[in-house]
């Protein structure tokens, strides 16, 4: 393992069954509808991947690039969005699919905006929720793991853009990083 991973959080075979029992969970709740499944890039395309073969409904995908200002400086941003989805979803039902959600900034404006073209429902899925560091009040309706205050990489998940193929997450110490 590289150094700067002070810990494996999530093995491959911790995501692969936690990705397989959320996928019957939805087969449950979206049996005989054909929801639209959003994946936000870039940190969501493993799990998104891996999710949309578990699912027995019909659906059809899209993609949805967006970043939200105020992370760290002061909140109250605005949504950028670098690439918007393609789909007519209006009078559909949506799922959202996150990486991570952590202030719940990016999630509760990408909600409002979907929200603003009138789907039927919007239901949000992410892999990894951090609820104590919440700013905004946004919910996972769908969530795989609960984690505490850590910074975690791997399975799609970023340190500047690196570590997103590591088939594992982990938890990163960016002073180890060179
Ligand atoms: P939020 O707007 O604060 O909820 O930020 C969510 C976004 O921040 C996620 O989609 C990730 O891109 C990024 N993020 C938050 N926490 C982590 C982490 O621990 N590792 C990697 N990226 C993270
Ligand atoms: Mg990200």
């Amino acid at each position: 393992m590289r150094e700067e991973i002070t810990k494996v959080l999530f093995s491959e075979e911790d995501l692969s069954d936690a990705v397989k029992k959320l996928g019957r969970r939805l087969n449950i709740d979206y049996a005989g509808k054909s929801p639209v499944v959003i994946c936000i890039l870039k940190g969501s395309v493993i799990f998104f991947s891996d999710l949309i073969r578990q699912l027995d409904f019909d659906c059809t995908i899209d993609f949805m690039v967006a970043s939200s200002y105020g992370r760290s400086t002061v909140s109250s941003g605005e949504l950028k969005i670098k690439k918007d989805i393609d789909s007519e979803i209006r009078g559909k039902d949506v799922i959202i699919v996150e990486d991570i959600l952590d202030t719940g900034n990016t999630l509760s404006k990408i909600r409002k905006y979907l929200g603003d073209k009138e789907p039927a429902s919007i239901k949000i899925c992410t892999l990894i929720d951090k609820p104590v560091r919440r700013e905004k009040s946004v919910q996972a309706d769908y969530c795989c793991f609960d984690i505490d205050d850590h910074f975690i990489v791997g399975y799609g998940l970023d340190y500047d853009e690196k570590y997103r193929n590591l088939p594992y997450i982990g938890i990163l110490d960016p002073d180890k990083c060179k």
